[in-house]
């Protein structure tokens, strides 16, 4: 049976992933340390992973861990472009340091193959769209560049230890387990409280803003292809749909979907946000076989029923 090692595990992504893993008949072991994620993620599985409540940045804890392992999916991360501006220290320090961290255990432990989940706010502005992963990277906020140095470290973890790996830029991911509970949540999350509490969601800026947003099986699945596809040691591939949608189209569908009219409110546009974000999928369609199974409206209707389920 492979051993598979998620870091991030307890949280909104990887809790998803360790799912995949455990119906592709793997052993998982989960790091995390319940900063963002929560045990209640994995409860109904819980019995058949190792949860080890550790701290990326402690290389020497999570080592043994790792040692071994078929193959390692890093997730673990303190996510969000604005808490990245609001407190840029812990996420520079987690997200780079911690990653290194993950990277260095993972070479001397002898893993076959590493998973890195960077982010697609490393493309910044471009105007470009679809967004290719030829274009050159162009952060707009400490999370973009944090997200990017882990994917040049994963590039340099091939060619100079030998280590495998593949960088997989995630593109809004959304769906159950997503937490809405901080200031710095994902947006769909917020939206799916308000529908069901039926008050205003507020939008940054005129809603006009679109996003690739992407249900979270199909991130997992892709996370797995990545884990087995010959000859890609060393790349990088969006993990998006190919699709965008503004934030106004969004909050309309859900409403439509519930039958009301709740009028967004608007607030001031926010720093460091990216205008609009859609992948080019052509590389992950043929070098890792992606191929997203779930619409949008399918991907939203399953949410909303999770949060209706959960809240
Ligand atoms: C960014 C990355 C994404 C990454 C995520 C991690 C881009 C294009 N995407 O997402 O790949 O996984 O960080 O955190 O850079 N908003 C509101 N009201 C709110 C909250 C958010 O209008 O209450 C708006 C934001 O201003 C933004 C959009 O919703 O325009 C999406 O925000 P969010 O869900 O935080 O994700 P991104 O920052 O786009």
């Amino acid at each position: 049976m492979k051993k598979y090692v998620v870091t991030g595990g307890a949280g909104f992504i990887g809790s998803t992933l360790v799912r995949t893993l455990l119906n592709a008949g793997g052993e998982v072991a989960v790091i995390d340390n319940l900063l963002s994620g929560h045990e209640k993620n994995v409860l109904e599985v819980r019995d058949r992973i190792k949860l080890h409540i550790l701290d990326i940045r402690d290389g020497t804890a999570i080592a043994p861990v790792i040692d071994g392992a078929d193959t390692v999916f890093h997730l673990a991360a303190i996510p969000s472009v604005p808490r990245s501006i609001d407190e840029p220290r812990p996420s520079h320090e987690v997200n780079i340091d911690g990653t290194f961290e993950v990277f260095n255990a993972a070479a001397k432990g002898k893993v076959r193959r590493l998973v890195y989940a960077a982010s697609s706010s490393a493309y910044g502005d471009s105007e470009t769209l679809p967004k290719i992963e030829t274009m050159p990277a162009k952060p707009k906020s400490p999370y973009a560049v944090q997200k990017y140095v882990g994917e040049l470290y994963a590039s340099v973890f091939t060619s100079c230890f030998g280590l495998e790996t593949v960088a997989l830029r995630f593109f809004n991911v959304y769906g159950p387990r997503q937490d809405p509970s901080s200031a710095y949540s994902g947006i769909l999350s917020l939206f799916m409280k308000h529908l069901i509490a039926r008050t205003a969601p507020t939008i940054f800026g005129d809603g006009e803003q679109s996003r690739d947003f992407t249900y979270v099986e199909d991130v997992a699945a892709l996370c797995l292809k990545a884990a087995n596809a010959a000859g890609v040691a060393g790349k990088m591939f969006n993990a998006g749909n190919g699709s965008h949608y503004t934030l106004n189209q969004i909050w309309s569908m859900l409403q439509e979907m519930e039958g009301v009219k709740i009028p967004a409110k608007y607030g001031p546009p926010r720093a460091g946000d990216v205008r609009h974000s859609m992948a080019d999928t052509a590389a992950a369609k043929a070098e890792l076989g992606h191929a997203p199974k779930f619409t949008i409206e399918d991907g939203l209707s399953k949410t909303l029923a999770w949060y209706k389920g959960s809240l």
